[in-house]
């Protein structure tokens, strides 16, 4: 089975092929991305209007390109997979709207997909993780700790009740005059730095529900920088790593709190996978490896491009749903929000 998937939930315009073989593994035959970075840049983050244009603009010859590396046509695959939520509403509808009218052109199935069940399916794509396994998703937009048992069955432990993760790394970086997107320049930034200069809060430490708080943090940065105003480079580089060590900390200890939670219910987890852009930090990266092996469960990271947003993942998903029999009808409607457990949503009000 060939899928196309199309990613446009955020600042990111994306189409892939990706294939399943009988024995079931992935494989992707093309991964077409492109960043819109540079027209938000000097925004210092995402302008809805100005990504909605941009996806419109380039979304079509992504697509071409896409079946072109593929050595495909459209009428070679099996069916189409669009994200059709959760972001901006505007920019969702571009990728959505495109992906339907190629079902219907090419007389394929259609599957509309929670961008943020991709994220947490991924790690399937890459390292053929079996469920039940624990999710940790950080990203711009998310911060959620998630039991996933199936395709289409998350359970929700535990989220951040105010910031994302990403979203704290950005505007750290922006308080400190660092380029968007913040975090892979806090990371850098944070390398040459002292982590330990700045005695900064772990919002949550030890609370038993694995949920996160990054604004005190935020603040804590913002303060100690007003505080030592005007900054020197080394200042920049210790707030910076001293931020990071706190973000780690609390990471680690609310991951610890999750797989607690998950054991209860759902015993020893094929793996813990760590997904989302913020999953491409090193720093993170490294202490989710201490954390895992001390606990004895294999931890998986997909590779960088597919932590970031990207259309293989919606591929991927697509694909899954696909051989359920989870096709979509063509009036499946964008939604800007759409929590992966919408039981968690109820009686909880921080971001999906
Ligand atoms: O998943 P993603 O590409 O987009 C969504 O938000 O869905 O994640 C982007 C976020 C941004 O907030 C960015 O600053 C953060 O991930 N990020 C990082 C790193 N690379 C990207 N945060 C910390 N360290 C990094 N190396
Ligand atoms: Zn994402």
């Amino acid at each position: 089975m060939r899928i196309l998937g199309i990613e446009t939930t955020c600042d990111e315009t994306a189409a892939a092929i990706v294939q399943r073989g009988a024995d079931g593994a992935g494989d992707i035959l093309s991964n077409e991305v492109m960043s819109q970075i540079a027209e938000h840049a000097a925004y210092g983050g995402v302008v809805p209007e100005i990504a909605a244009r941009a996806h419109i603009d380039v979304l079509d010859r992504l697509v071409e390109r896409a079946l072109a590396t593929a050595g495909m046509d459209i009428s070679d695959i099996d069916g189409v997979a669009a994200a059709a939520g959760p972001g901006l509403v505007g920019s969702v509808i571009v990728g959505l709207t495109a992906g339907k009218a190629l079902a219907l052109a090419a007389a394929k199935p259609f599957v509309a997909v929670n961008h943020l069940e991709a994220h947490a399916l991924t790690a399937r794509l890459t390292d053929r993780v079996d469920f039940p396994y624990l999710l940790l998703l950080v990203s711009g937009g998310h911060t959620q700790l998630v039991a996933v048992r199936g395709v289409g069955e998350y359970e929700r432990l535990g989220s951040t009740v105010d910031d994302a993760i990403g979203e704290a790394f950005d505007k750290v970086a922006k308080m400190l005059g660092l380029a968007y997107p913040g975090g892979p320049n806090v990371e850098r930034e944070a390398i040459d730095g002292d982590p330990q200069r700045f005695d900064l809060p772990r919002p949550m430490l030890m609370r038993p529900k694995p949920d996160f708080s990054l604004s005190g943090l935020k603040t804590a940065v913002r303060l100690e920088a007003e505080r030592i105003a005007p900054l020197t480079r080394t200042d920049v580089a210790d707030l910076c790593a001293s931020f990071q060590a706190a973000v780690i900390d609390v990471v680690v200890d609310r991951s610890r709190a999750a797989l607690r939670v998950f054991r209860e219910d759902h015993g020893h987890p094929n793996a813990f996978v760590a997904a989302g852009g913020v999953a491409a930090n090193g720093g993170i990266r490294r202490a989710l490896g201490r954390f895992c092996s001390e606990a004895g469960i294999r931890l998986v990271t997909p590779p960088l491009n597919l932590c970031t947003d990207n259309g293989a993942m919606i591929a991927w998903a697509g694909l899954e749903r696909l051989a359920l029999g989870l096709a979509d009808d063509l009036t499946f409607a964008a939604r800007p929000r759409w929590p992966l457990d919408a039981n968690a949503e109820a009686i909880h009000h921080g971001k999906a």
